[in-house]
């Protein structure tokens, strides 16, 4: 596909080229045998998947899913093209509803899940999708844009100040989100808040010019919290990864990238519940808790990015893996 261009001249990223990031650390964490049913949560431009089916076969089975559509075109065609020997099955949906999505395959069990948390590297740069505070876009941030849900014009434009500034604050850290959160309500007051632009613009001003000059785009916080608020993501994370430890195999094994703070608690906390036994006080005679483990912690601390790595794709650099086996 020809390489879009947007109004700089500057060539954009042509459709679904997305490196696969920490790819040799997943492969090797999630130990792949011949014949394994791996599903790919994540699905995005099969970077990571291309690489599992190799090693899963023609007696493997991987599944793949992504509810971007536009992804799932791409990969399919990457498979057939780079995996075609390794019998796969995409399906469209949100991993939230895994149970459904893992029912509709027809599989027994699992053998390996991968999440890769967030947006790809396309999704950021084609501009009418509105992930992106470098360009001027309309304002949408809807990972599946086919269905009709809410989108981050709507939540800009309707949610009362109080409930923008929960949002600012709880999805994306930001310390000015009561700031921030007053300058959009005034804002759209005279004229509804529609591009990626005048969002940013509400930004920057609801920030104090000192704080403005330092931590990056002062604008990638917001976006973020918009982005999470609109595609429910740390909800879905938490179904998601709940009712994949539910479908692995015994001695199977998840493995799940995160590219931010509140992802990564999430995945680290459930972790650690999942693979904590009774937690009664030890002075009571016999458990009343009826805590069994149900996973080993294979990585105590999450695994980085190489600096090579992050050399080369900056996206990496905030990148945190962790991995877990079912017992
Ligand atoms: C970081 S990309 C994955 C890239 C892929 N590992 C690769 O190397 O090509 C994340 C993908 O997951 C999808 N995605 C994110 N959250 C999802 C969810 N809750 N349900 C289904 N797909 C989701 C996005 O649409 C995107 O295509
Ligand atoms: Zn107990």
């Amino acid at each position: 596909m020809a390489d879009a261009q947007n109004t700089e001249g500057r060539t954009l990223t042509p459709a679904f080229v997305h490196e696969p990031v920490m790819l040799g650390e997943v492969l090797q964490s999630l130990d792949l045998a011949c014949g394994d049913v791996v599903c790919d949560c994540t699905l995005g431009g099969a970077g990571h998947s291309v690489k599992m089916a190799a090693q899963i076969g023609a007696d493997g089975l991987l599944l793949g899913i992504d509810q971007d559509p536009m992804a799932l075109a791409a990969a399919s065609e990457r498979l057939d093209r780079e995996a075609p020997e390794t019998p796969h099955r995409l399906l469209k949906g949100n991993f939230g509803n895994l149970d459904e999505l893992l029912c509709q395959a027809e599989v027994p069990g699992v053998d390996a899940f991968l999440f890769d948390l967030g947006i790809s590297s396309p999704q950021v740069d084609i501009p009418g999708r509105g992930f992106s505070y470098h360009e001027d876009a309309p304002l949408d941030m809807r990972m599946n844009d086919e269905e009709d849900t809410l989108n981050a014009a709507e939540v800009i434009n309707t949610y009362t100040e109080a409930d923008l500034t929960r949002v600012l604050r709880t999805y994306g850290e930001e310390k000015y989100a009561a700031r921030i959160a007053r300058e959009i309500v005034r804002r759209r007051a005279k004229e509804p808040i529609a591009t990626t632009g005048q969002l940013v613009e509400a930004v920057k001003a609801g920030i104090p010019a000192a704080a403005r000059r330092h931590g990056g785009h002062p604008a990638k916080r917001s976006f973020q919290a918009i982005r999470i608020e609109v595609n429910h993501e740390l909800e879905v994370l938490e179904r998601g990864l709940e009712a994949a430890v539910r479908w692995l195999n015994p001695g199977g094994r998840i493995c799940v990238i995160s590219y931010h703070s509140l992802e990564d608690r999430i995945v680290k906390r459930l972790f650690q519940d999942l693979s904590r036994g009774c937690t009664c006080p030890p002075d009571l005679p016999a458990c009343v808790c009826g805590h069994v483990p149900v996973l080993k912690v294979v990585t105590k601390k999450p695994l980085t990015a190489s600096a090579e790595e992050v050399e080369r794709n900056p996206r990496a650099r905030s990148a945190k893996t962790r991995v877990a086996e079912k017992l």
